[in-house]
């Protein structure tokens, strides 16, 4: 069956779920789908401490994209009391963290292809540990735009990625991997020249990127980790302009016929523009 281009990754994702279900037991397959199993308590750990080194505050609200069997939801419910919202493309994954999480008040949810659906401004921290890693820089940019479009003023994203300098290892674990033409995931290697232009285009601060192994000296992280944060001036300016402007449209709205007819009434030239202007805005704002 050939599915519309942007659920083909879905696709492929779950159909990787599925074939690790049909080779070990259940709850093995749940782990090893977003890495290595044996390692799953390990890697949820150090993502955890790697948030509350970023500033992640026991009431915050996190929002995780691509938060797979719940790797780091499940430690995080020990210390996190404000709100969580977890996303992933697969669905059979998103049930399985749910389940494991046990805490009715966060959200757990899958979605389709590039998507954050929570409201603006509201969230305190976004996270994606090892999903850039998996998608074109164009669906890691449109995440940004949407992770920016979430935080509140001040907030932070914090995403892993890899680069060649120091995963060197890891490269060639792909390239033996596919030289074998063997159905995995893309991986996608982002240098942080890349990191610090789409920063610049979402106007967002670079306040931290550095290797694994320089977060967490004691317990290397084994991507690299960038952190973003929102300029709490500009985006209250945008938040408060919004407001204004609303107020605004809703005060003109209310006087339309009296603002118009004093306009008419003028016998300035000075006001045939701006009238024809302003009865090009109540036409598109009514
Ligand atoms: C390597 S796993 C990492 C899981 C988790 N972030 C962690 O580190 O514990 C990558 C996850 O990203 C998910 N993913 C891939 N593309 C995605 C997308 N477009 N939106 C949301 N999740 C996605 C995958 O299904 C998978 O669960």
């Amino acid at each position: 069956m050939s599915h519309p281009p942007h659920l083909e990754r879905k696709r492929a994702y779950t159909k990787i779920v599925e074939m690790l279900k049909e080779t070990m037991p259940y709850d093995q397959a749940m782990k090893e789908s977003i890495g290595c199993w044996q390692l799953f308590d390990e890697i949820g750990e150090q993502e955890v401490r790697i948030l509350r080194h970023y500033g992640l505050l026991p009431d915050h609200h996190l929002i995780e994209v691509g938060c797979g069997s719940g790797r780091l939801a499940k430690p995080l419910s020990e210390y996190l009391t404000g709100k969580y919202s977890g996303f992933d493309i697969v669905d059979e994954l998103v049930d399985y963290a749910k389940q494991q999480v046990q805490r009715p008040d966060w959200r757990f949810e899958s979605v389709d292809y590039i998507s954050i659906p929570e409201p603006d401004h509201c969230a305190d921290m976004v996270c994606f540990f090892s999903v850039f890693t998996h998608l074109l820089a164009e669906e890691s940019y449109w995440y940004l735009e949407e992770a920016a479009r979430v935080l509140k003023p001040g907030g932070k994203i914090v995403f892993s990625f890899l680069e060649f300098y120091s995963h060197w290892d890891t490269f060639q674990g792909i390239l033996a991997a596919t030289k074998h033409y063997s159905e995995r995931p893309i991986t996608v290697f982002t240098n942080r020249e890349d990191i610090t232009v789409w920063a610049m285009n979402l106007k967002l601060k670079v306040e931290d990127i550095r290797f694994g192994r320089d977060v967490l000296p004691n317990s290397p992280f084994g991507q690299s980790v960038c952190v973003l944060s929102t300029n709490p001036v500009a985006q209250l300016q945008a938040v408060e302009n919004n407001k204004v402007l609303q107020a605004y449209c809703d005060v003109a709205l209310q006087e339309k016929d009296a603002i118009i007819q004093a306009y008419e009434s003028s016998t300035s030239w000075r006001i045939t523009k701006p009238l024809r202007a302003l009865k090009r805005l109540f036409k598109k704002v009514r």
